[in-house]
């Protein structure tokens, strides 16, 4: 069995670690890749856009599932355009991957399926946008409708930076992307990331995981892509999980089918756990990037086999087996990030690291043979353990040996989830 995964991130590294460890898998490709993948994998100089480059691959190297890590080709439709090719995709059409493509569409689908999420109002323009906002003086979050690299979020502290993201989001710096403008209201609570594989009709949901997106200590500064992530999240408890099933999950994943849509791949709900239930801040058609990196070091499971049965339709009465414990990875950031940042720092220590800890590589290239940094996000170290205390312990005494100038990490990952002291 020959597979190929498509992207060069800390998740497409996660994804191709596990994938190397199912039985039946031959050989492992990665498009674009990176110095980590390159260990596990067989990297090609294709980029993960360029889908007609990936089909001219995938026939030639008679690639027998291809798996998209990340969203930007599957909005595009590399999923529709791999199946026309007659070639096994893991990820969702492109009228399917629209759930993440376009926030306007998202909530539309909601609001007709009756799944809670945010009160909001879209816009295509910024005057009346920011009348709205006159007129509605709480706290709100702005968002771009389409993809926007994470830039496309705003939740807004006071007023004037609400303003000032309506004014900067239609001033044409997000092309399409800004022509339509989501202004909904602000949620409190407790965000997890819940994935579930579908296959167009069952859903078999994974463990659930905590992201954590702001920079800084405390959920403090700007929002990132996400600076470290840890699963399973004690609080949420069995009801809470049975209600997102039947009130978030199920009915997302019918409205897709009705439309005609069906929705085959991952599906992530990224949740708000209010004090009215749980609500859908927003759905995304790929694996978390961080959350899959402590997710793959839980799963028990045959990934290949689960992706196998997704694509297939044959995921009714799949079980996913999850070893014990918790697992957590937490982000090595270049200086600067998530503002502008240096790369081609050389990275120490890589090969010093204590056995059952994972270094995955997200933003690093090689240099004169040595790896140097290449991207905001630079590493995820992720370990599990016999509890989230163990893990963590884990993965902060696996941090220690490596170094790069200008690295920073947040030292709470999973603090939220531990016993009050
Ligand atoms: P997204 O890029 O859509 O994942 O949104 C980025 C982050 O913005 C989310 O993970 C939340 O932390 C935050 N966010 C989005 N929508 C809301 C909301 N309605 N209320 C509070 N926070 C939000
Ligand atoms: N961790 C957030 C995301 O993957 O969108």
């Amino acid at each position: 069995m020959r597979v190929l995964v498509v992207g060069g991130g800390g998740r497409e590294h996660a994804l191709v670690w596990k994938i190397a460890q199912s039985p039946g898998v031959t050989e492992i490709y990665c498009a674009p890749g990176n110095p980590g993948i390159a260990r596990l994998a067989s990297c090609v100089p294709i980029n993960a856009n360029d889908v007609a480059g990936l089909i001219g691959f995938a026939r030639q190297a008679a690639i027998d599932l291809t798996v998209v890590g990340l969203e930007a080709p599957l909005v595009a439709g590399i999923g529709d355009a791999f199946q026309e090719a007659g070639l096994p995709i893991f990820g969702p059409s492109r009228a399917a991957a629209r759930l993440e493509g376009s926030k306007v569409f998202a909530k539309e689908v909601m609001l007709r399926a009756g799944i809670p999420t945010a009160h909001h109002a879209t816009f295509t323009a910024a005057g009346a946008a920011l009348a709205y906002l006159e007129a509605h003086p709480g706290p709100v979050v702005v968002k771009a409708d389409g993809l926007a690299a994470g830039k496309g979020v705003v939740v807004a502290e006071d007023p004037a930076t609400a303003q000032d993201a309506v004014r900067d989001m239609f001033s044409g710096r997000f092309g399409a992307a800004g022509a339509r403008v989501v202004i909904e209201e602000r949620l409190e609570g407790e965000e997890v990331s819940i994935l579930a594989l579908c296959d167009g009709e069952t859903l078999l949901p994974l463990l659930p995981s905590q992201d954590h997106k702001r920079v800084g200590e405390g959920d403090t500064g700007p929002n990132t892509g996400g600076m470290g992530a840890y699963a399973p999240v004690p609080f949420y408890t069995p009801a809470i999980a049975g209600q997102v099933e039947e009130a978030i999950l199920r009915p997302v994943i019918q409205a897709m089918a009705a439309a005609g849509h069906p929705y085959r791949g991952v599906l992530y709900a990224g949740l708000m756990l209010t004090r009215e239930g749980p609500k859908v801040l927003e759905f995304n058609c790929r694996f978390g990037d961080p959350e899959t990196q402590p997710l793959v070091l839980l799963l028990k499971s045959d990934l290949v086999e689960l992706m196998l049965a997704t694509v297939r339709g044959e995921l009714a009465g799949k079980e996913v087996e999850w070893y014990p414990g918790a697992a957590a990875g937490v982000v090595l950031a270049a200086g600067g990030y998530p503002g502008p940042y240096r790369k081609g720092e050389p990275i120490i220590g890589l090969e010093e690291v204590p056995a059952g800890v994972e270094v995955f590589h997200a933003g690093t290239a090689l240099a004169d043979n040595r790896v140097v940094t290449a991207g905001g996000r630079v590493l995820c170290v992720t370990a599990r353990g016999e509890d989230l205390p163990a893990a963590l312990a884990r993965v902060y005494a696996g941090i220690r040996g490596i170094h790069f100038p200008g690295m920073h990490y947040r030292r709470d990952i999973g603090r939220r989830a531990l016993p009050a002291r």
